[in-house]
């Protein structure tokens, strides 16, 4: 296992390949030295069960995110430490996978379908709707860390459009006026 000296240092190495054309592309989470040791240590206890080779990213990025909800910066550097890759290779695979969230997402996220189906019955106003009424951006996390609006493809329930679904809760047939008591429904609940 690396030491927490080496892996900070291969953040900054790492963060020097990525520079100049993707500069951008790194999130401004945290990096190792910004969180404690028993945060690094969570995240190796968590990853350590996956190969230390490529075959273990996605697994391990699965993992983390099941515990913090997203992959914060440091967590993905720690993977490819072990994994004796790049943190340009964990971040574009993380990147590249719509289940993988690289900030962090409210207790609840409210996936509108804009899908065909949904979309051709008001999709894009359903989802407008939600951000007004929780006065958040698409992907914005609210004020209270409660919901996170977001679009996804077809869930399957297309008889139903335009459908949202929250957690694993399908609402069909939502409205703009049937907005409001969905929130209601989640809001305060942190099951
Ligand atoms: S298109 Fe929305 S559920 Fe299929």
């Amino acid at each position: 296992m690396a030491s927490l000296d080496s892996i900070r240092q291969s953040i900054h190495e790492s963060d020097a390949d990525v520079g100049g054309d993707d500069a951008e592309i790194i999130p401004a989470d945290a990096d190792v030295e910004d969180v404690c040791d028993e945060e690094v240590d969570t995240v190796r206890s968590l990853i350590e069960p996956f190969p230390d080779d490529k075959e273990g990213v996605i697994p391990a990025l699965q993992e983390v995110q099941g515990e913090y909800g997203y992959l914060p910066r440091f967590s993905m550097q720690l993977i490819a430490d072990k994994a004796g890759t790049s943190m340009a290779h964990v971040y574009g695979t993380a990147s590249f996978y719509s289940q993988f969230y690289l900030e962090p997402r409210g207790e609840h996220t409210i996936k509108v379908c804009t899908g065909t189906a949904c979309h051709v019955k008001g999709a894009d106003e359903i989802s407008e709707e939600f951000c007004d009424e929780l006065d958040v951006e698409l992907e914005e996390v609210t004020d209270d860390g409660q919901f996170t609006v977001s679009h996804v493809r077809c869930i399957g329930a297309c008889s139903l459009a335009p459908a949202v679904m929250v957690g694993d809760n399908v609402h069909g047939n939502v409205t703009e006026e049937k907005v409001p008591d969905v929130i209601e429904e989640y809001r305060g609940d942190d099951a």
